[in-house]
């Protein structure tokens, strides 16, 4: 087949695509640990609190029919754009309105959107990047550029932490903004590391980005005010220069695929656009399941009072787990492998970085998939970050969204194997 620029480039095997197919095919043979991908947990008393809305849906006069039988605008469904609005002007003092917000299919359908507006060939003949101020970043952003050579990334600074822990942090010092970025962006809480970039890192790069007269987009998939899978204190951040993405997924509804985009009404007024163009409008179940929830506040409430410590007692646990498995940890002093825990602020990961690891992440991927057991190797959440550097092969993500007893086995095999790699 002959293709475009534009087949050749979607169509190629990138990395990411060929981790999704050992997913998709571990799935399928269903006898794998996987702790590699990024499925939310399925939370009983959030399902069966979606269940209870689709039953008052199916219950309500005429609103299964409407649901089903017609076209929401290419904005997305006003009546929860509206809820929404309501909201976070309530709760945060946001001074927005409904025209601040877009809805998209997934928030990953608002990356693709949001980084080929900024970023990519611009009128003037020039070529503008996406700038990830601090990787490891989200691998999902790593090919949705429409051009190459789409991004650039800046290593981050490492503090150590007592108990094996650490923590990565803007290395501002580093953070030259040239005039080819057309925006900022970070994940808040990070996938794959379950960091939070602390308040003073935020306002420093939305005061960068409004000095260069650029967006800072920041995607706030797990971040408050839903699903807010957030252990720390992180005050939420909007203007008129920012872009907060927002999802439904991560609270428990991923596959009805409902992102959020709130940005300055010319910038949702463009995902609007690009949405009418490529999907007439995005799809409106999702919108319709948690707009009641949005409406009362019940989201947020759900989101404290059972998603958060849901996933938090998970992040305890693993990391536990992690510790007995491992053993000591390197500043103990009694510590038998040299290894280091992202300290999990958020999200759903576990991010380890084993120092001097005798081989690649890669390898460390193969050989724990030799044994049935599937994680993230580390080196893909680096795009745009070109230069050499070792730490990129020295960690992987794992997740603890999954059951307890796949965690606990899954957590045992990793151990087992990278115990044997140190030793040989
Ligand atoms: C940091 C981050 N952003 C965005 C997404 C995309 O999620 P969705 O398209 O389901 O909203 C994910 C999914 O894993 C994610 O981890």
């Amino acid at each position: 087949m002959n293709l475009s620029k534009f087949g050749e480039k979607f169509t190629r095997k990138a990395g990411i695509t060929q981790l999704m197919d050992d997913l998709g095919a571990a799935m399928a043979k269903g006898d794998m640990l996987m702790l590699g991908g990024g499925n939310p947990a399925h939370i009983p008393e959030v399902q069966k609190r979606f269940r209870e809305r689709m039953m008052d849906i199916l219950a309500e006069e005429s609103g299964f029919e409407s649901m089903i039988g017609n076209y929401d605008s290419s904005r997305g469904n006003e009546a929860f754009i509206e809820a929404l609005a309501v909201m976070l002007r309530d709760t945060f003092g946001w001074d927005i309105g409904p025209e601040n917000i877009a809805l998209t299919n997934g928030s990953q359908n608002a990356f693709f959107c949001l980084f080929n507006l900024f970023a990519g060939e611009m009128p003037d003949g020039s070529k503008k990047k996406i700038l990830f101020p601090l990787t490891p970043e989200y691998i999902g952003y790593a090919n949705v550029g429409l051009s190459d050579d789409f991004f650039a990334a800046r290593r981050p600074s490492i503090e150590l932490l007592d108990d094996g822990l650490f923590k990565y942090h803007v290395d501002f010092d580093a953070l030259e903004i040239g005039n080819d970025i057309g925006a900022i962006c970070v994940s808040r809480p990070t996938n794959p590391t379950g960091n939070v970039l602390t308040d003073a890192e935020m306002l420093h790069l939305d005061a960068l980005a409004e000095d260069k007269g650029i967006p800072f987009i920041i995607d706030n998939a797990y971040g408050t005010p839903f699903p807010d899978i957030i252990y720390t204190e992180a005050k939420p951040l909007w203007n008129e220069n920012t872009v907060v993405c927002m999802s439904l997924s991560k609270f428990g509804l991923p596959n009805l695929r409902t992102g959020i985009v709130i940005a300055r009404e010319e910038i949702a007024s463009a995902i609007a656009g690009i949405n009418g163009v490529m999907h007439l409008a995005p799809g409106g179940i999702g919108a319709r399941m948690a707009i009641d929830l949005i409406r009362t506040g019940e989201i947020m409430q759900m989101s404290r009072e059972i998603v958060q410590p849901f996933y938090r007692r998970k992040a305890l646990q693993a990391l536990d787990w992690f510790r007995e498995e491992l053993g000591p940890s390197t500043d103990s002093g009694q510590a038998t492998l040299p290894y280091r825990i992202h300290k999990p602020e958020g999200a759903i990961f576990l991010w380890l970085w084993f120092q001097e690891l005798p081989c690649t992440s890669a390898q460390l991927y193969e050989r724990l998939k030799a044994r049935n057991t599937l994680v993230i190797p580390g080196h893909h959440f680096f795009q745009g970050l070109d230069e050499y550097w070792q730490h990129k092969h020295e960690c992987i993500r794992v997740t603890y969204a999954q059951d307890e007893a796949v965690v606990r086995e899954g957590i045992k095999v990793i151990a087992d194997e990278v115990r044997k790699i140190y030793q040989t």
